[in-house]
């Protein structure tokens, strides 16, 4: 980062897999803060001047040698310090307190309860003694001794020392984490802290995360040439926007439209682009090369390869020909980016192959742009209103990249994405009117290849039945279905058999995530 903040706050990264939820709450907070890996971060702290550190958790033991340490220079800053889980531990152990490796049973997992036991400044306005609250633990070692200058404010029945405080010191830390959602207070302790011991005012907004980018973008990409593609969806045309605010028109977009978009919304991205926007861009109309391809496939994970595979042909033959460009921009997300890593650290298992360009800047021996890298979805949609993109292209649901065909389980054909197209407009139409769509994570119909017998006036029919499909949800990993009351579907159901010929059945599908996912395929 190039600009210069005032008030902001270090993340020592010690390799969490959560650690960017540490700065989304951070940010939340109205607080600027740049994540520094613990080895690189005390050239960060001297370059930031921060108001205060926050230590993260990570995979190590500090009763291992060689495990990694909080520098000598942030701990002797006189600034406050708030040490998660791992940052717990080294900071107590780098204090003169103990922790005690777990064993084969020490350690706690998941949800647990702590009993508040006394007062400290982090849980003000918050927590009171005698409370319990609920709070997510994920850890083996413990701390069995405190270093001198703390005491216990907290504790589970795993861990003595759930929060510990030096309030003269303004050091304070915890052994569950706060970052995570099923620590339902997580994000107002992390606010106290900033705000509260730090002192930090909080007025940081997207505004400045977006000048920040443009420069950052600059610095990187210098006088070269970038290309991005665009899928349709929110991510990918944010992306774009934002770098080429950044470098005009050193950015050229190439948007392959598969002809597997919802209705309309292959135009509005190309009416968004070239005419609000003014930005380079290329169409490429293959919905022929799709279709043609995807004859007679029926399997999910087949069609799946399919148009992963000839999107990224299609999208390289294109780049060759605008030539010269160094980098590639790709709107990913920070969960994408957490998604594909596992976990446990073992391997993880192929429920999807999920459409991206992955594997493309290898192929092509480019450099990655990803300005999104750090951010959530609903960050996203926030820095996007902040750079024009209009309200209900932002907002607008997730949309998968293989589009309708995972949306048609069996065959995918022009005609039944015509079909399908028409049904999901009307469903979607009935959504707004009734005022639910921002209620809503995802919303979509999905065509069945099965036929069924109907009556209509006093012919019969037999027609394909088509499903509608409603989950909330707050990053797509797991889902509950939207409750809809049954005039709405009613309404909804009528409409659709009504004016959409070929389908003469609909049914509404009532499973969460898991055990379902959210697309059929
Ligand atoms: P599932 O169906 O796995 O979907 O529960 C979770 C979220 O991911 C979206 N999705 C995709 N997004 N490429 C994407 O960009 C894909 O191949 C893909 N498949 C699923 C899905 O719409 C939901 O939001």
């Amino acid at each position: 980062m190039t600009i210069a903040h005032d008030e902001s706050v270090l993340i020592v990264d010690f390799g969490s897999q959560v650690t960017q939820l540490i700065a989304r709450r951070v940010r939340e907070a109205g607080v600027y803060s740049e994540i520094a890996p613990f080895s690189s971060a005390e050239a960060a702290f001297h370059r930031m001047k921060p108001k205060g550190i926050i230590l993260s958790g990570g995979p190590a033991s500090v009763t291992e040698d060689g495990s990694p340490r909080a520098p000598e220079a942030i701990l002797n800053s006189g600034l406050p310090i708030l040490g998660i889980c791992y940052g717990q531990q080294t900071l107590t152990q780098q204090l003169g307190g103990t922790v005690e490796g777990g064993g084969e049973k020490g350690g706690e997992f998941g949800r647990a309860f702590i009993e508040i036991t006394d007062r400290c400044r982090l849980f003000d306005g918050l927590w009171k003694e005698g409370e319990a609250h609920q709070v997510w633990m994920s850890h083996g070692d413990k701390v069995t001794a405190l270093a001198p200058g703390f005491r216990s404010v907290a504790s589970s029945p795993g861990a003595p020392y759930a929060v510990i405080a030096d309030d003269e010191r303004c050091f304070y830390a915890m052994q569950f984490h706060p970052e995570v959602v099923h620590t339902p207070d997580g994000g107002k302790l992390i606010a106290n802290f900033v705000r509260h011991v730090c002192g930090c005012r909080g007025d940081w907004s997207m505004a400045e995360f977006k000048a920040a980018k443009i420069a950052e973008i600059r610095a990187q990409v210098g006088s070269s040439r970038v290309i991005c593609g665009l899928s349709g969806g929110v991510d990918s045309a944010v992306a774009a926007v934002l770098i080429h605010e950044a470098i005009g028109d050193q950015l050229t977009c190439v948007f392959v439209d598969h002809g597997l978009m919802r209705m309309g919304e292959a135009d509005q991205v190309v009416s968004l682009f070239k005419g609000h926007y003014n930005i380079p861009l290329v169409h490429v109309q293959a919905e022929a090369l799709f279709l043609g391809g995807l004859a007679g496939v029926t399997d999910p994970e087949q069609k799946r390869k399919f148009i992963g595979k000839t999107f990224i042909d299609v999208f390289e033959s294109e780049a060759r020909k605008i030539g010269g460009a160094e980098f590639l921009a790709q709107g990913t997300l920070y969960p994408d980016v957490i998604e594909s890593v596992s976990f446990t650290g073992g391997p993880s298992v192929t429920i999807k192959s999920h459409h991206n360009v992955g594997g493309l800047p290898e192929r092509m021996n480019m450099k990655l742009v990803e300005p999104l890298r750090e951010l959530f979805k609903d960050e996203v949609r926030a820095l996007g209103r902040e750079l024009g993109l209009p309200d209900v292209f932002v907002g607008r649901h997730p949309f998968p990249g293989p589009g309708l065909a995972i949306r048609i389980p069996g065959e995918v054909t022009r005609e039944r994405c015509d079909i399908l197209r028409k049904a999901d407009a009307i469903y979607l139409d009935e959504i707004r009117n009734a005022g639910l769509y921002d209620a809503i994570w995802q919303a979509f119909a999905v065509l069945l290849p099965v036929k069924t017998v109907g009556v209509m006036g006093d012919g019969r029919t037999y027609d394909s039945v088509c499903a509608l499909r409603a989950v909330t949800s707050t990053d797509g990993m797991t889902a509950d279905i939207y409750p809809f009351d049954s005039s709405f579907l009613q309404r909804t159901a009528t409409r659709i058999i009504n004016e959409v010929k070929g389908i003469n059945r609909v049914v509404y599908d009532y499973t969460s995530k898991p055990p379902g996912t959210i697309e059929w395929e």
